[in-house]
């Protein structure tokens, strides 16, 4: 099958290309990309105003199978992750039984042999994320897991994280922290500050995050393992990562996307939708992680899509658990990020070769012989989130009913069409 894309805006950060070019795929491949390619009838579509990008790569999401498969499945997980143009998801190891041996770890890569994109799990660092002993880390790495995650709980006890650290090292893997202590943090709904004083809501202070980023970076020089922070909130953690990353190499972190896109005055009304762990923060806070993406402080942008049903957000804001789902709405979201000076480049960046560099996996790029594995994307395409448009099985988020801007129009894996928007048939 040949798919000829025409007068197109090629934007591939691997290259450093932003042009406008004629694309053929051909098979699983990009067969040609120049000027102008005339064919005699392959299907063709128009790509005047529209953007071609490298699929995107999101390292932490969360699937619920096994376990909550009523949630989200492994299938469900990545056709939502297709719609969002993501052809690479990476899935914590917070299911039901958890990603703690190679039997799990080999049931999801079984269920991903089904999956529209590609699909790797996390093993987790301690047995049963329970922070007490460590995973049989050297049987998970042997399974194919991509790296290690607690994700979900911080590993509390230092001595273990640092075994983790040590114990990762021969397989070559991220350890990916979840930095936050957990005592600290009990019980709270949000950001501690005025806000959730006024709505008389428990807070999650910013300083539960620091004092473990502090304790992992401390850990990482220790022992020279590659540690990576998963979902960093605020200004002073990223100071920290700043001031690591100009002696250590083996120190990488992500944002995601809604901590770059809203504040904890999204909790206002007591939507649990808005509900996350770690809590959105503050506009200022949101300025410093700009800031880090950047100056190249920040190496990904993820989604951390996290759905939950909609009885388990209705159970009232305390109640409720963290999380809010994320594949459709991550591009254009982050898109939105071009009014504080970003260049669309720079973010597609840290949603492609930038978790592939973490990873040291494979990055997509727009070039003659690369699979093509790709994204075409309206940048002006307005509509708005609704239960009946998204495709996760979940429809925890904050975003529904409201209009965005920017559409994913088709994504390509391996040659193929995994999704293309309704108004595209
Ligand atoms: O908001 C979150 N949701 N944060 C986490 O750390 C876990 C995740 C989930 O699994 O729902
Ligand atoms: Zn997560």
């Amino acid at each position: 099958m040949e798919i000829l894309i025409k007068n197109i805006r090629v934007i591939d950060p691997y290259y450093r290309i932003d042009n406008i070019r004629d694309v053929l795929i051909s098979g699983a491949s990009f067969s040609q990309i120049s000027k102008s390619i005339h064919k005699k009838n392959p299907k063709t579509i128009d790509g005047t105003g529209l953007w071609l990008i490298p699929g995107l790569i999101d390292m932490h999401c969360h699937l619920r199978e096994p376990g909550n498969e009523g949630e989200e499945t492994i299938l469900s997980g990545s056709i939502s992750a297709a719609a969002g143009g993501f052809t690479t998801i990476c899935c914590m190891a917070n299911t039901d039984p958890p990603i703690d041996n190679k039997v799990v770890a080999g049931y999801i890569f079984e269920k991903a042999k089904n999956a529209p994109i590609k699909v790797l799990p996390y093993g987790t660092i301690t047995a049963g994320r329970k922070g007490t002993s460590l995973s049989p880390m050297g049987e998970l790495s042997e399974a194919g897991v991509i790296g290690f995650s607690d994700d979900g709980n911080c590993v509390m006890d230092s001595l273990i994280f640092r075994r983790a650290l040590e114990y990762s090292k021969p397989w070559g893997k991220i350890v990916v922290s979840h930095s936050e202590d957990q005592i600290l943090a009990k019980n709270g709904v949000m950001n501690e500050g005025i806000l959730s004083t006024k709505l008389g809501l428990r807070g999650i202070p910013a300083e539960a995050e620091h004092i473990m980023v502090y304790r992992d970076i401390s850990l990482a020089k220790l022992t020279g393992a590659k540690l990576h922070l998963a979902h960093l909130t605020t200004k002073k953690s990223l100071d920290l990562v700043r001031e690591a990353k100009k002696k250590f190499k083996n120190i990488t972190c992500e944002v995601a996307v809604h901590h770059l896109v809203l504040t904890e005055d999204a909790l206002s009304n007591y939507d649990a939708n808005a509900k996350v762990n770690p809590p959105l923060r503050t506009q200022q806070d949101i300025r410093a992680l700009v800031k880090g993406i950047k100056e190249n402080i920040i190496d990904a942008i993820v989604t951390d899509h996290a759905p939950h049903s909609e009885e388990e957000k209705g159970s009232g804001i305390e109640n409720a658990p963290f999380g809010m789902i994320g594949f459709e709405t991550a591009l254009p979201l982050a898109m939105s990020l071009v009014k504080y000076g970003l260049k669309p480049i720079q973010i597609i960046e840290k949603l492609t070769i930038g978790p592939a560099r973490v990873l040291k996996i494979q990055p997509g790029t727009i070039t003659q012989g690369a699979e093509a594995n790709c994204v075409i994307f309206d940048p002006e395409k307005e509509w708005v989130v609704t239960k009946d448009n998204i495709l996760s099985q979940s429809k925890n988020t904050p975003f529904l009913n409201k209009k965005i801007k920017g559409k994913v129009l088709y994504t390509f894996h391996r040659g193929s069409i995994v999704y293309s928007d309704k108004s595209m048939s």
